[in-house]
């Protein structure tokens, strides 16, 4: 069984995804803990219900971004992880942790990369307005929201819908792609 980190920030609805995901064998792997970076996150809720370790680390409680990072590797290493996928996680990964695992942190994002990057996605493509949007699963690298693409699926817009609709849309897609993205991946590392 492939061992996988999930970092998330808030409600973890990605995070409890893919944990069904590898219940059901939809991914060849475990999620041996969820790691979370604001004490109130919802996803530490789930992680209880689901019966998964949660990791919660305060990054004010380090002295530097740096500490921070050697933190989360040190989890990373006992624990034997081979992918970390980042779902939710708004927090900016740094050299330190890209380098330490290369090629072995992914994210998901809700738009079609290139276009919309940052933390409100969803908002920004709706009050653009563009007619087409989606969801993207990439490569971390040190370039927010920059790395090569691992997997997309677009969605058109409807007419009048609202952001709500849509960012229930989006978050169905995402709960479908990101696990097969996950799948695809560990197949190739
Ligand atoms: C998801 O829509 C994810 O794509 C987005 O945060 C949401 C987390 O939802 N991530 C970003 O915007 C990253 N830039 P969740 O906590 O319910 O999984």
């Amino acid at each position: 069984m492939r061992k996988l980190a999930v970092f998330a920030s808030g409600s973890g609805s990605n995070f409890e995804a893919i944990v069904k995901a590898c219940k059901k064998k939809l991914i060849n792997g475990e999620v041996v803990f969820v790691l979370y970076d604001r004490k109130n996150a919802f996803v530490s809720e789930r992680a209880k219900r689901l019966g998964i370790k949660s990791i919660y680390l305060n990054p004010n409680d380090f002295s530097s971004k740096d500490a921070y990072e050697d933190e989360i590797i040190y989890h990373l290493t006992i624990n034997k992880i081979e992918l970390v996928c980042l779902a939710g996680y708004m927090r900016i990964i740094s050299m330190k942790l890209i380098l330490a695992y290369l090629d072995r942190i992914i994210n998901i994002h809700p738009s079609l990369l290139p276009a919309f990057k940052g933390k409100d996605a969803i908002a920004d493509a709706y009050n653009y307005p563009v007619k087409i949007t989606g969801v993207s699963v990439h490569h971390v690298v040190l370039e927010v929201d920059g790395g090569k693409i691992i997997a997309q699926k677009a969605l058109i817009i409807k007419k009048d819908e609202s952001l709500e609709s849509l960012t229930k849309r989006i978050h169905r897609i995402e709960h479908q792609l990101y696990p097969l993205a996950i799948n695809k991946i560990l197949e190739e590392i």
